[in-house]
């Protein structure tokens, strides 16, 4: 896709700066050459080596190196590029950009070029909110900068909201787009639409609150070597655990089976049928919060028999009889004085996913349902990505398409606010 493309990779001073790492080799197996410049801050983070070693090539950072500007001066760098890519882009470079200023080789490069620039912010959720970012941010878009990014999530310095850069992949996935004419400024925004203000909470808001999340499928035996399953991959529900534990809940993740590798910090129960997930959700009461994310099978065997069911010659094949299994959203919503303050359903639906969600909520007694689409064509069963719902009793928010760890992070932004309020 990018054979022959030359970026121009400019490394800003942040945190996020390791992830450029990742974005030179997803590009180079593309088929890019990339060549990386990289700002005084950037060498704290990064080394200049790493960023050669990857890129195959020399790596500029002196505006005044004799040697660098008689081989190749810093007009130079711009005109053998087809794109400037600044990743991580800092609060500082963007107000630069914006200002004018060139006071180093980077801002330098990016004042002399008439090619686009793909920027790819990365900072604090307060220093990409504040007025002056916006501002830059606006102005460089005015001036035809295009963006990726940033996404909202957990960050480095313990605070939630928008802020993190894109990932490596979103940024190549931008890069490819623009290539193939279907990036322009200033339509293009693959930012996820800001929420009016921070989401700041305080460090590790969950400590002391206890979780219980449902994760997969279960296994509803027909006999001892078959079962009735359904496609879920536990991949959404180990997120939510993971990134519920992130924020200091002491969770329990009742898991059924799934080829995921356990979160780190989670009380991990493994469980087959609808049966023992239900058991083991009732051992594990009384909780802050239960998120129950597997994909319950409705319908179990009526009689399951304890001896593999023989072909014989000649007969009819058995006859399944299918009776309900328990229903654990609805159980827990009603657990009385056991009930979790805030439970969570989640509902896949292949049709009318909105208004099949809104009724389950009411249905099932619980507060929240996060609802999404597994028809054929969404790829959300096993997937990466999810395209969710979140139904409240206030209304409706339609989240943007986003990794599934990106939805386990607002999840559980989302739940530390109720239960810190
Ligand atoms: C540990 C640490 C992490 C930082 N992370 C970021 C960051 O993620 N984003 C940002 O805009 N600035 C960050 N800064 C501040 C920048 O490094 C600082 O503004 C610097 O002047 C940026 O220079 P540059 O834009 O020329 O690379 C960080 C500073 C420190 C000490």
């Amino acid at each position: 896709m990018l054979t022959g493309k030359r970026i121009l990779l400019i490394v800003s001073g942040g945190i996020a700066a390791f992830k450029c790492h990742d974005l030179i080799r997803r590009l180079r197996e593309r088929g890019a050459a990339v060549r990386c410049v990289m700002t005084e801050a950037a060498a704290k983070f990064v080394t200049p080596l790493s960023l050669q070693a990857l890129s195959e090539d020399r790596v500029y950072a002196d505006m005044f190196s004799l040697t660098d500007e008689s081989e190749m001066g810093h007009i130079e760098l711009s005109r053998e590029a087809d794109l400037l890519v600044v990743a991580p882009a800092t609060a500082d470079i963007l107000a630069k950009m914006a200002a004018g200023l060139a006071d180093d080789l980077a801002s330098t490069v990016l004042l002399a070029t008439d090619k686009t620039v793909l920027a790819a912010p990365a900072m604090n959720v307060r220093m990409w909110l504040h007025a002056a970012t916006q501002a830059n941010a606006a102005t460089l878009r005015g001036r035809g900068v295009l963006f990726v990014g940033p996404n909202e999530g957990a960050m480095a310095c313990n605070e939630y909201g928008p802020g993190r850069m894109a990932e490596p992949l979103e940024i190549v996935a931008a890069i490819e787009s623009w290539f193939m004419g279907k990036l322009a400024a200033p339509d293009f925004h693959m930012a996820l639409p800001q929420p009016p203000e921070a989401i700041i909470l305080p460090h590790r808001p969950l400590l002391g609150r206890r979780a219980l999340v449902t994760s997969g499928p279960t296994r509803e035996a027909i006999d001892p070597v078959r079962y009735i399953s359904n496609h879920s991959s536990g991949r959404q529900g180990h997120a939510i655990a993971a990134a519920l534990a992130t924020l200091g809940a002491d969770v329990t993740l009742v898991a059924g089976p799934v080829s995921q590798a356990d979160p780190v910090g989670v009380r991990v129960v493994r469980v087959d049928s609808a049966d023992q997930m239900l058991e083991a959700c009732q051992v594990a009461l009384p909780v802050d919060v239960a998120v129950c994310a597997a994909a319950v099978a409705d319908w179990k065997v009526a009689r399951a028999v304890n001896a593999k069911l023989k072909k014989a010659p000649g007969a009819a094949p058995p006859v399944l009889e299918l009776v309900p299994n328990p229903d654990i959203l609805a159980t827990l919503s009603a657990a009385g004085i056991n009930r979790p303050r805030l439970v969570v359903g989640f509902a896949a639906e292949t049709e009318d996913v909105v208004s099949n969600a809104v009724a389950k909520r009411t249905r099932k007694g619980c507060d929240w349902i996060v609802a999404n689409d597994v028809s054929a064509g969404s790829g959300t069963f096993g997937g990466t990505d999810n395209t969710v719902h979140l139904v409240t009793a206030e209304g409706v928010e339609d989240w943007p398409k986003q990794s599934k760890d990106a939805v386990a992070a607002r999840l559980a932004v989302r739940i530390a606010q109720h239960l810190v309020a």
